[in-house]
């Protein structure tokens, strides 16, 4: 059974760190899930790392429900949060509902929004008022980059980290059961974790927030686009798909594969007759 919202929120009172990845197939999803991760996201990186799409903004709902169908066929322990991708949350709060409906039906069992408004409030209301669950992300906004100006730290000076703070306990205020950090410096994010009720869910925020989020890819080494500084690569399976595709492409050009062992063999009998068809 997939852990609930509270479960989650009770690992902060408790002092647990929560873990989290991104995942975007069924086999990552399966896997990761196995290991023993807490929460799942079906994040809009996906544009980039999966679809090879330049920003985040390029997705669309269409395409985030496909993955979100993938990754959730794959999961049973982990709770599964998928994101609004760009536009689908921004202008009217009856679709917002629509969308996170949508996403909900492929499996998911909560929503992630980017941002802070008047307007993103009231939505977040609106949705966790009808029981759609909904993560908050604040700091670095990969949606927002053209007004932010690029990959910029965010709470940088201490007015910043309590403007930050503030923007979070709105997020709170309104229903939201968790928020992501993105991208500021660790005291911020403690200051800002240590005054929130709901938990605060690190990437590039340092190790004091409740819990910490990777992009799958990152982790694995298999996007070598852009590597940011905070993200720890535990592999290198950009390596192992280069090297293993060299050995299959060997094999067929040397014969090697497949081999008797990977085939499958006619009957002595049907041989002869095709030997003798004339
Ligand atoms: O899309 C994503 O992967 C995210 C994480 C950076 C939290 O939003």
């Amino acid at each position: 059974m997939r852990k609930s919202i509270q479960k989650i929120q009770n690992f902060k009172k408790e002092g647990k760190k929560i873990t989290v990845l991104t995942a975007y197939d069924y086999s990552t999803a399966k896997y990761i899930d196995q290991a023993g991760v807490d929460m799942i996201l079906v994040g809009d990186s996906l544009a980039q790392v999966a679809l090879g799409y330049e920003n985040t903004t390029d997705i669309g709902m269409d395409e985030m429900i496909v993955f979100t169908k993938a990754v959730s066929r794959g999961v049973e322990n982990a709770l599964l949060i998928a994101d609004m991708p760009f536009m689908s949350f921004q202008i009217d709060k009856n679709e917002t509902m629509k969308n996170a409906c949508k996403l909900i039906k492929a499996g998911a069992n909560a929503v992630k929004m980017e941002g802070i408004s008047d307007y993103l409030i009231d939505t977040i209301k609106h949705l966790t008022q009808n029981g759609i669950p909904v993560m908050g992300h604040l700091g670095f906004t990969p949606m927002s980059i053209n007004s932010l100006g690029g990959h910029k730290i965010q709470g940088k000076d201490a007015d910043r980290t309590i403007d930050i703070l503030k923007d979070a306990l709105r997020l709170q205020n309104a229903g939201c059961f968790a928020i992501v950090l993105e991208l500021m410096p660790l005291q911020s994010s403690q200051f800002i974790s240590q005054r929130l009720r709901i938990p605060t869910i690190g990437i590039g925020g340092g190790k004091f927030c409740d819990g910490q989020v990777l992009v799958s890819d990152d982790m694995l080494g298999k996007y070598d686009r852009f590597k940011p500084k905070f993200a720890r690569q535990y592999s290198s399976l950009k390596d192992i798909i280069l090297n293993v595709a060299k050995a299959y492409c060997q094999d067929v050009e040397n014969g090697v594969f497949p081999s008797i062992k990977e085939s499958f063999s006619l009957d002595i009998k049907e041989i002869e007759k095709l030997e003798n068809y004339r």
